[in-house]
Formats: C-alpha cells, sequence, structure tokens
C-alpha cells in the first residue's frame, strides 16, 4: 500500500471532477472456485484499490461531493475466523492507512444510502463487471440488475478516467517492477523454447515466475507456435523447429499494477531466412512506433505510422504491392495485422476497460473507426505525459483470414495472395513493449527484454 496522503490526494482531485452527491465503490468479494470456502485468488477492484488502498474482500468506499466526508464500510472479524486465520487488523485501523477516518459495518452502508436517495442526492457510482457487484447495486440502490449497468455515472466514469490515465511516480515505478518481473518471465520462455517441449510446461513455468516475484499473472498467458491465433490459450503442442513461439504474458505486483509484454522467437533457437525476414519488420514496426510516442500525438496516427512500416516490409518480401499509403488507407495492411497498435496499462492491463474502452481510449476530437481491423484500436487519442501504453505491433498469417479475403476479391491491388498463400504454415509475430509518455517523448519501461535477432539468439543459445 502507498503512503495515506497518497489516497487522500485521489479522493480530493477527485472531488475536483464532480459537482456533487456521492460516489459509491463497490470492493470485491472473494469469488469461489468450486465451492464457496475454496476460492479464487481475491483481486480487489481496481478503482476501489485506487481511491482507498485496501485489498480486502468484501469492503466498500463512499466519497462525499458535498460534505467533503470518506467512509470505508466492513465488518470486523470475530472469533470464528480469527481460529483460521489469525488476528486480523480492525476495519478502523485499515481505513486509517488510507486517510479514512469514517467506518462502519457493512449493513451500515445502505442506510447511508437510503438517506441519500431520500434526499434526492445523486448516486455516482461504476459499471460493474461481476455478477456479484451486480446484484450488490441492485440490493443497495433498489433498482434492477438490467438498470446497474446503464444508471452508471457517466460524470464519474470521466472524472475517474481523467485521474488515473495520468501515472504518478509511484505507479510507474510499481509498472516497472512488473515489466521487471516480466523480464525473468520471458527470458525463460525463450531459453526453453526447445523442439519437443510442450507448451504448457513453459507456460507453467513463468506462470510460476509471476506469483514467485509479484503476483499473478496480470492475463491468461497467451504461447503458442501458433501464434496466429492472436489471444491462443491452449498450450498443448509440441514445440517444432521452423515454428515461432508466441509468448504474451505480464505480471501483477503486490499493489495490482501490471506488465503486458510479448516476445516471438524461433523454435530452436535460430531464425530461418523467412522468420528473420518478417521478424525485422515487426521489429522496426515496434521500434518506429516508439520512437514516435511524445506528447500531442495521436495515437491512432503511431498506429498507421506502424501500418505503413509494414506494408513497405512487407512489399519488400513481396508478399504486398502497389503504393504503400493506397494500400493503408484501403486497409490491406489489415489481412496481416488485424489488431490495434496498443492500448493504456496501469492496474488492469486495459487500463479501465470495464469503464468502457471509449471513455478510456477517445474523447470528442478522436472517435472510435467502424472498419475492419482499425475498429480494434483500443487507443486513438492524443497522449498525455504520464500515459502509459502498450506498442505491440504484429504479423500474422491467418489462414481463414487469407480465404476469406481472396475469395472475396479483396484487396487484390496490394496483396499478393500467390505468395500469401505459402505463408499459411507461419505462423504470427508479435512484439510487445510497456511505454510511458514523458514530457519530452517516451520512455520504455523495465529492464530490456532481448527483442533484436541478434539479442534473442544470444539469449537462447544459453538455454541449449
Ligand atoms: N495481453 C493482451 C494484449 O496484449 O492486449
Ligand atoms: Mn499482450
Ligand atoms: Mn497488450
Amino acid at each position: 500500500m502507498f503512503k495515506k496522503e497518497v489516497y487522500t490526494d485521489r479522493r480530493n482531485k477527485l472531488r475536483g471532477e464532480i459537482g456533487s452527491g456521492i460516489a459509491l465503490f463497490l470492493g470485491n468479494v472473494e469469488a469461489p472456485f468450486n465451492y464457496l470456502a475454496n476460492t479464487y485468488h481475491f483481486r480487489q477492484d481496481s478503482h476501489f484499490l485506487y481511491f482507498f488502498g485496501l485489498q480486502n474482500p468484501g469492503f466498500a468506499g463512499v466519497i462525499d461531493f458535498d460534505n467533503g466526508k470518506d467512509y470505508i464500510f466492513g465488518n470486523d472479524f470475530d472469533i470464528d475466523d480469527i481460529i483460521w486465520m489469525g488476528v486480523q487488523p480492525k476495519v478502523t485501523d485499515l481505513a486509517a492507512k488510507a486517510g479514512v477516518e469514517n467506518t462502519a459495518p457493512y449493513a451500515d452502508l445502505a442506510k447511508l444510502l437510503a438517506n441519500a436517495k431520500y434526499e434526492g442526492r445523486q448516486i455516482h457510482y461504476l459499471p460493474p463487471y461481476r455478477g456479484e457487484t451486480t446484484i450488490e447495486f441492485s440490493a443497495l440502490l433498489g433498482i434492477s440488475n438490467a438498470d446497474v449497468k446503464p444508471g452508471a455515472s457517466v460524470e464519474l466514469i470521466k472524472g475517474v478516467v481523467k485521474l488515473k490515465e495520468i501515472k504518478s511516480e509511484e505507479e510507474i515505478a510499481e509498472i516497472e517492477k512488473a515489466v521487471d518481473i516480466a523480464y525473468e518471465m520471458h527470458t525463460t520462455a525463450m531459453k526453453m523454447a526447445i523442439p519437443g517441449i510442450v507448451e504448457q510446461e513453459i507456460a507453467g513455468t513463468i506462470e510460476g515466475i509471476s506469483l514467485a516475484l509479484g503476483g499473478p499473472v496480470s492475463f491468461p498467458i497467451i504461447l503458442s507456435q501458433n501464434g496466429q491465433t492472436l489471444h491462443n490459450h491452449y498450450h498443448g503442442n509440441v514445440l517444432k523447429v521452423g515454428r515461432m513461439m508466441v509468448t504474451d504474458g505480464g505480471a501483477e505486483t503486490r499493489e495490482c499494477y501490471s506488465s503486458d509484454i510479448t516476445r516471438t522467437v524461433p523454435v530452436g533457437g535460430k531464425f530461418n531466412e523467412r522468420q528473420a525476414e518478417i521478424y525485422q519488420i515487426v521489429l522496426d514496426a515496434n521500434m518506429g512506433a516508439i520512437e514516435a510516442i511524445k506528447p500531442g500525438i495521436k495515437y491512432r496516427e503511431v498506429h498507421f505510422l506502424v501500418a505503413r512500416i509494414i506494408v513497405d516490409g512487407l512489399k519488400k518480401a513481396g508478399l504486398m504491392k502497389g503504393d504503400t499509403n493506397a494500400a493503408v488507407d484501403a486497409g490491406a495492411h489489415t489481412l496481416f495485422m488485424p489488431h490495434g497498435l496498443g492500448h493504456m496499462m496501469g492496474m488492469d492491463v486495459h487500463d479501465m476497460e470495464s469503464l468502457g474502452e471509449n471513455y478510456v481510449g477517445y474523447d470528442e476530437n478522436t472517435q472510435r473507426a467502424t472498419e475492419f481491423g482499425t475498429a480494434y484500436l483500443r487507443l486513438g487519442k492524443e497522449l498525455k505525459p504520464g500515459f502509459v501504453l502498450t506498442v505491440e505491433p504484429g504479423i500474422y498469417f491467418i489462414p481463414d483470414l487469407i480465404d476469406q479475403f481472396w475469395n472475396e476479391g479483396k484487396y487484390l491491388h496490394f496483396i499478393n495472395y500467390d505468395k500469401v498463400e505459402t505463408y499459411k504454415d507461419f505462423g504470427g509475430i508479435r512484439i510487445e513493449d510497456d511505454i510511458l509518455v514523458t514530457e519530452t517523448g517516451y520512455r520504455v519501461l523495465g529492464k530490456p527484454i532481448p527483442k533484436t535477432i541478434e539479442e534473442v539468439e544470444t539469449l537462447m543459445a544459453e538455454g541449449r
């Protein structure tokens, strides 16, 4: 937990964003795995955690914008719990660590809300993403489950995004810790990528590294020699020479800040000519994008810069043809990179995605595109110092997409389908880094993880 002034300051800043009423933040409750007492790892709600700092299940926080008070509602443990869990701090002591003086048993929350409702005050809350939270909002606010999400406060969503999108020094330090854990995960995976090993063994090993050095992984590990499937969670393949292993994995720190890193390596440790050629294009795109990052540029522009680098590279490789800008304007690059360049990152690996991607990645000056591929760009708006985001270009050979585009006669002026057809056994490549937008440009966060061809081959040789 950070020092209490951090949380007091965050709540006071939110007061500057919201006119009146109260904000209700429900923390998460334990989630059963297969029966009530056997739970998943407890993960606090990121927004409750941001404003109240406590990682205890079953708590709620209230910020009153009219009287200036903050409250934490939660129950002290009794002797039955203490027998199993040991002595636990009291709610008042926990709340003090977050700079909150007003505490009450959880049951009193309903009274405070009933009062606020009676007085006609607005009760702001954020859209829930768990069923339990939806049910709890429904019960507390006296509205149907179906009305909970639509009733979320847009004013609060916008206020929270405005605060949380700018990372403070202590948050950046946490994210760097998470990237440093990812360094250990990825360098281990690279060394283990030898022919004959089952993907599961590598995925399990690196998940263990995350747990050993910080917390759980920040999202289910994507690790596959079938990297053409963008979010491939199947880990049952036996690695074969000639395939590229995509590993997209990150860790959470104890404070729940995340990393999100992707590396792609040739099984066996040596790039063949075809792999090296495509890999170098993705690497050029990754580094070209990073170098373009600075305050004031729209991330959408960086996305299209990457699209042009990819088209230029694929033209040299004989897979595309024609005018680069025309190809990108037409969307021909989306055959190879059908996803966006990146997203905001923080406590959530896709930061604040539960609030609505468009509130986080877009604004009144930048609207989300609707075309295939570009519509998946999660972050399009102008960058500001303090943003932390991912840069994750890729090139994929997705057999079904190739067939579909070809059958539809799409982009015939820009794509050499005859040659692309011969790459259907290639797989995919993605290279992802986590970047801080600084006052003057950018900083790549964490210990650099090998990514040039030479660096990757040198590191992989250590595993043989
Ligand atoms: N880890 C999923 C992503 O890169 O966004
Ligand atoms: Mn990723
Ligand atoms: Mn990502």
